[in-house]
């Protein structure tokens, strides 16, 4: 029950692995790596789930790395912005508070609605009232880490893309588990992970990086106007670049700008698999599945006294939300009014050999969160069945009612 933290790896995934490093035994990691291509493989999986192309991925260690890359290529200057919500990955919010200090951006935090959804209309109204001469990212997390709504990403990307703003959304938490086409979200950047959703090996992810947005090399420097965000990669080596005379080298012209001359491709092996499986089960099934599955947690969760789910505020309805839809994150409070801790929770249902995951909220830009309890996350995906669902409302129960017992 924690595909939103790393989930359990499909044999076909362990044994690409196994078999690539088969040959590193015998052959020796570059004779492997040229004979299998398995960076290309990866590459061309991700981009088939996404819907771009081989050449606008940049493999990378996790989600964090790949969103870095990109953030950290933005050429930021005093005045420039930074937009985005509270709902941002914590990862991400330490970026934005570096980059105001460092090259006084300016980091607007725009307002959440009171059910949970970001607020379009005030990115909107800021995007408007900015001097033509602005240059902004807008960055959204498209599921947060702890919670079952999923953004409106292509309501976000279609004002940013109209307001010549950068796009930049982490998508760790969607990538393979709902279906996610990068041009319909109209984003610049997105990341994705390998080890969750996706059942990969730990150590990978993947950075979309949308060509168009690319600044390209010529023989006077960077094709870019001063309005332009995006620059070069923060850290480059001879792969990123090649280096063309003594005092001078050109970008590589698509996202393999972000990526380096090392690389693990066993992993990539893996990774190549996950994504495979991951587009042979459908997306869309792999929701509807998983979702459905979070519905019926919720309603087990909701019959046992004494627990509050907290992954989406009372105030949100499915039904009046105009598409906006819950995933299958379902994340509770662990009784804090019994005196039980969502840790003491965690390891009994670890001892039942339940795999949960934590969720401190004090990870965020609401000053009123920081003083909350951390929740207990379950995260069902297709893999899992309506058994289990049972297995694990029956076992918080039971600790519940020892706990009591024992008081
Ligand atoms: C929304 C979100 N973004 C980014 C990350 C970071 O992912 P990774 O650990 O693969 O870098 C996480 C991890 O939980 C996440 O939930």
């Amino acid at each position: 029950m924690n595909a939103a933290g790393a989930s359990p790896m499909p044999d076909q995934v362990h044994q690409a692995m196994l078999a690539h490093f088969e040959l590193e035994r015998h052959m020796g990691a570059y004779a492997a790596e040229a004979l299998a291509n398995a960076r290309e493989g990866a590459r061309l999986e991700a981009a088939r789930l996404l819907g771009c192309d081989a050449n606008e991925i940049a493999l990378t260690e996790s989600a964090q790395s790949a969103w870095a890359r990109a953030f950290y290529s933005l050429s930021f200057k005093e005045g420039d912005w930074i937009l985005c919500w509270a709902s941002e990955y914590a990862g991400n919010a330490v970026a934005f508070l570096q980059a105001s200090t460092q090259h006084k951006a300016r980091l607007e935090i725009l307002p959440m609605r009171p059910d949970g959804v970001v607020d379009v209309y005030a990115l909107e109204c800021v995007l408007k009232s900015m001097p033509k001469t602005s240059r902004a990212v807008v960055a959204l997390t498209h599921i947060q880490t702890n919670s079952s709504i999923v953004q409106p990403a292509a309501a976000v990307g279609a004002l940013a893309r109209k307001h010549g703003a950068v796009f930049l959304l982490d998508a760790c938490q969607s990538v393979g588990q709902i279906p996610i086409d990068v041009r319909a979200v109209s984003c610049d950047f997105a990341c994705g992970t390998g080890r969750k959703w996706l059942r990969g090996p730990r150590g990978t992810g993947f950075l979309y990086a949308r060509s168009a947005v690319l600044p390209q090399s010529t023989p006077h420097g960077l094709q870019r106007s001063e309005l332009e965000l995006v620059g070069e990669p923060s850290m480059i080596d001879h792969v990123s670049v090649s280096w063309t005379q003594r005092s001078a080298y050109k970008l590589s012209p698509n996202a393999r700008r972000y990526e380096m001359w090392e690389s693990p491709p066993a992993l990539h092996a893996g990774l190549k698999e996950a994504l495979a499986l991951c587009i042979r089960m459908d997306p869309q099934h792999i929701a509807q599945k998983a979702s459905y599955l979070a519905v019926l947690l919720r309603r087990g969760l909701a019959s046992i006294d004494g627990i509050r789910c907290c992954d989406a505020p009372e105030q949100f309805n499915e039904a009046i939300n105009d598409g906006i839809s819950r995933c299958a994150i379902v994340t509770f409070e662990a009784f804090s009014n019994l005196g039980i801790t969502s840790e003491f929770v965690r390891d009994a249902l670890a001892e039942r050999r339940i795999a949960v995951s934590l969720s401190p909220p004090s990870h965020t830009f609401n000053d009123e969160e920081w003083c909350l309890p951390s929740t207990v996350r379950l995260s069902p995906s297709y893999y899992n069945d309506e058994s289990e669902v049972d297995a694990v409302i029956q076992a918080i129960q039971e600790i519940v009612s020892s706990f009591k017992a024992s008081q």
